[in-house]
């Protein structure tokens, strides 16, 4: 079984006035100051990390999952780290949960400044024995709920003629994985509509970019026999696998105004793994 998550970052607490401390106590800006950002899957793994460092450079998190419990704990981690967080129980599937959603975040928040497509789920079998309803469920939840998300912000984006929209896809849809037909097609679509996406929104100021995670130590690992996580790290060139954390600064980066630049780009952060 995958470690558990570590879930911290050590870096200094939000303290409202875009400034926080690093481990030197030297001030360092906090990059996403009074941004407001969606992020689903929140309750745990990549998700809830990102939550974690999201607040911590200042953003007002809505951390939002299927999970109602761990959504609102989510967001209580956010506020027992000094931060700003609201928690939601949303269901990707499901566009009238999603449109709640939204709306309150629209009255506390009056703004969307950032989505977070995290939420994702496996459900592995190879082409022979995977079942049409396997196949279906994890298009619906990371590819259609990536869809369903992006459609619910979009207008408001346009409206403020701003807005970061963040995919998690995986080095899986960029090449393919051993038992992971529908996870791939699922991936691999994601990176097709954030493509297509960077090309109908930028010009509106609206940026869209796909991380592709290696192998992180998340609950979604759980299922994937120890050695085989000790073989795929022994084929990863830094020698281990990647920390929820890792996957976190990469999306913070990309959120914040230092990635202005970066619009359509598929990140691979996977410690050299498909080298
Ligand atoms: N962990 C990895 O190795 C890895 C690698 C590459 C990509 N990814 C991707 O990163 C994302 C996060 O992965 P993780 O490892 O943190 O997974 P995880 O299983 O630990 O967490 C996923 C979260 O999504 C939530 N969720 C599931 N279905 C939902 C739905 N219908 N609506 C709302 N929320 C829902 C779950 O409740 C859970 O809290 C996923 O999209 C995954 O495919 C993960």
């Amino acid at each position: 079984m995958a470690d558990k998550p570590h879930l911290g970052n050590g870096h200094g607490k939000a303290n409202g006035n875009g400034r926080g401390k690093n481990g030197n106590g030297h001030a360092t800006a906090m990059r996403l100051a009074g941004k407001v950002a969606i992020i689903t899957g929140a309750g745990r793994g990549i998700g809830h990390a990102t939550s974690l460092k999201f607040g911590h450079e200042g953003a007002k998190v809505v951390a939002c999952d299927i999970n109602a419990d761990q959504a609102q704990q989510a967001a209580q981690d956010v506020i027992g780290a000094g931060g700003e967080a609201l928690g939601c129980q949303i269901d990707v599937r499901d566009p009238a949960s999603i449109a709640r959603m939204v709306n309150s975040v629209i009255r506390k928040y009056g703004r969307i400044d950032c989505l977070v497509n995290n939420a994702g789920i496996v459900q592995d079998a190879t082409l022979k024995n995977m079942s049409e309803a396997q196949f279906d469920d994890v298009i619906e939840i990371n590819l259609k709920g990536v869809y369903n998300c992006t459609k619910a912000v979009v207008d408001i984006m346009l409206e403020q003629q701003s807005g970061v929209i963040l995919n998690a896809s995986s080095i899986v849809g960029l090449y393919g994985n051993f038992g992971q037909t529908n996870y791939a097609a699922s991936k691999f679509g994601v990176i097709g509509m954030v493509k297509t996406w960077a090309r109908e929104l930028g010009r509106k100021g609206i940026r869209a970019n796909a991380v592709c995670p290696g192998f992180v130590l998340t609950p979604i690992l759980e299922k994937i026999p120890e050695k085989v996580l000790k073989a795929l790290e022994e084929r990863v060139p830094l020698g281990r696998l990647a920390r929820p954390e890792e996957i976190a600064n990469t999306f913070a980066f990309l959120a914040s105004d230092e990635a202005s630049y970066i619009n359509g780009a598929v990140i691979e952060v996977s410690g050299g793994l498909t080298l």
